[in-house]
């Protein structure tokens, strides 16, 4: 059994309304302690809750908001808004070829699902880099991280916008949503229903960066976050989250949903363990496979299918 990130439970939304739901802090306690993680069970301990035994949702929300922060840093060192672009630039170049296939001839609208403080959202605003054409927008279930964002972006004088709610229930819909860190987050039958939404929706494609599960991760992980994190539940959801990353096989045939061609990028047995932390899950439209691979390059050998993944890792 997997352990839990105490981030998943100490906040609750009601799904439908978005409104936040009280969190009691011995309920919290008693679920780490089932799965067997007294330390995680400790950390919660220490966090303030009123006299009914509820949790503070400001302290919450101060708590999480420090954390994405120091998250921030892992992005910045990981150089995720390049690396994205690097598949994006390539992807956008695809769509506006094909013409407006799937009844996008723009302008784009690019949606990061669960933005947390709107770290890519904020890079692609701040550096231009996907053209003028392609609106950003960052979406998040947590009020306090996608407020955050705003007023960040605000403040950086950049041209994007946050909205707080499910990133698949807006009035208006993606052309490409990305994502980071957030896949490990679906467990079970979830995984499917997140890729299904996104076949289900008017999307040309996906590109879902998340932690590569190879067997160095959760070591990479626990190095990583022990010197950038300050507080411990950082620490802890760090390396939980490295030892819950799915597989590349799991996500292909998650991903295999119809009206998608799932690829991954860089498949884990294709790439030099110690460097790979984060890699991509892409779907795309099936008449963009052609003109996504034409517009690669020389990399575009890196993109593999599930049929041939083991042929890749090898
Ligand atoms: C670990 S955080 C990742 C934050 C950010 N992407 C980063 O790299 O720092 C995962 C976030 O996904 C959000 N989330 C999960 N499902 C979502 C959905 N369907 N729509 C919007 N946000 C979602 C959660 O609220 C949470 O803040």
């Amino acid at each position: 059994m997997h352990r839990l990130e105490i981030s998943d439970l100490i906040t609750a939304v009601d799904p439908h309304t978005g409104q936040r739901l009280p969190v009691r802090r011995d309920e919290v306690i008693r679920r780490l302690r089932a799965n067997g993680d007294e330390r995680a069970a400790k950390i919660v301990a220490g966090l303030p809750a009123d006299q009914d035994g509820v949790l503070d949702p400001r302290a919450v929300d101060r708590l999480l908001i420090s954390v994405h922060t120091e998250l921030q840093r892992l992005s910045e060192e990981l150089r995720i808004g390049e690396r994205l672009m690097h598949l994006l630039g390539p992807l956008f170049t695809a769509i506006r070829a094909t013409g407006g296939q799937g009844g996008h001839s723009g302008p784009y609208r690019l949606v990061d699902v669960g933005c947390g403080l709107g770290y890519v959202i904020r890079w692609l605003a701040a550096t231009n880099a996907l053209g003028a054409d392609v609106e950003l927008v960052g979406v998040d279930l947590d009020a306090a991280l996608v407020g955050e964002a705003e007023q960040l972006a605000r403040v950086e004088g950049l041209d994007c916008r946050f909205v707080h709610g499910n990133a698949f229930d807006l009035p208006q819909a993606a052309t490409v949503y990305v994502s980071t860190g957030v896949l490990h987050h679906f467990r079970g039958p979830a995984l499917a229903e997140f890729f299904q939404a996104q076949a289900a929706s008017p999307a040309e494609a996906f590109c879902h960066f998340d932690i590569a599960a190879t067997r160095l991760a959760p070591v990479g992980a626990w190095i990583f976050h022990r010197a950038r994190m300050r507080h411990p539940l950082g620490r802890h959801d760090g390396v939980v989250s490295a030892e819950r990353a799915h597989s590349d096989e799991a996500l292909l045939s998650a991903a295999a949903v119809p009206g998608i061609r799932p690829l991954v990028y860089e498949p884990r047995g294709a790439a030099n363990p110690f460097c790979t932390t984060l890699r991509p899950i892409i779907g795309v439209r099936p008449y963009l496979e052609a003109p996504l691979r034409r517009a690669l390059g020389r990399s575009e050998r890196r993109l593999v299918d599930l049929e041939h993944l083991a042929e890749a890792s090898r």
